[in-house]
């Protein structure tokens, strides 16, 4: 089944634990929580201090997108503050090998994230550091803001991930974030995607749990 990740960057913060449950009531698997350090890109969003507000008002794994400069000095920091998927940046300044393994080390689901314009190229030695469960985070928008529109071009790169995982037989998840609505998660399914992320789409939706099921491709 494929699996949904909500992203609350663009959610009524004002009332974080009411998106929370809102999140959870939407059936969807994990909650996404985009952090952005003013570097990495250009725009500031929520740190460790929201995030561990946020682990006492869900039971749902907290999916951290790390937007930031230097993911591996704050590793354990998000690790500690209720972080249990981890994605950081292969355009960041931080080595990644050594990302990977300080995120084992702390027992969270690794993720590499993959902004549209880097080619697939740039992560394929990194494949074999990754364990089960683990993730390549597609970017099918620029990262920095939510409410972005989809990028087509990013289609072909999934569609060849997908192929290599297949071909090397790795038990890797690929996520895919940005522009995800019904039409374009459909795409994205079809390309070999099996973990969506989706922000204003499923937030502005008026029944949540039913675009979480179509998202899915269910019904
Ligand atoms: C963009 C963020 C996304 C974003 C998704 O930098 O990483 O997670 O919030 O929002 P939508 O679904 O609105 O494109
Ligand atoms: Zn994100």
């Amino acid at each position: 089944m494929t699996m949904i990740s909500v992203s609350i960057l663009n959610a009524d913060l004002a009332h974080l634990a009411e998106v929370a449950k809102l999140v959870e009531e939407s059936g969807a698997d994990a909650l996404h929580y985009d952090v952005m350090d003013g570097c990495f890109v250009d725009n500031i969003s929520f740190g460790l201090p929201v995030l561990r507000s946020l682990r006492s008002c869900t039971e749902l794994p907290l999916d951290v997108h790390l937007m930031v400069q230097d993911p591996l000095r704050f590793i354990g920091r998000f690790a500690e503050a209720g972080a249990q998927m981890l994605s950081f940046h292969i355009e960041s300044q931080s080595d990644a090998a050594a990302t990977i393994r300080e995120i084992h080390a702390h027992g969270v689901r690794a993720g590499i994230a993959v902004s549209p314009d880097t080619s697939l190229e740039q992560i394929l030695p990194l494949l074999s550091l990754l364990e089960k469960d683990d993730f390549i985070l597609l970017m099918t928008v620029q990262p920095g803001w939510g409410k972005q529109s989809f990028l087509y071009d990013v289609l072909p790169k999934i569609k060849a991930l997908r192929a290599v995982l297949d071909a090397r037989g790795l038990p890797l998840h690929i996520q895919v974030d940005g522009g995800i609505q019904d039409v374009t998660a459909a795409l994205c399914r079809e390309a070999g995607v099996d973990y969506l992320v989706s922000g204003s789409y499923l937030m502005g939706a008026p029944c949540p749990a039913e675009a979480v099921r179509g998202l899915r491709g269910e019904g």
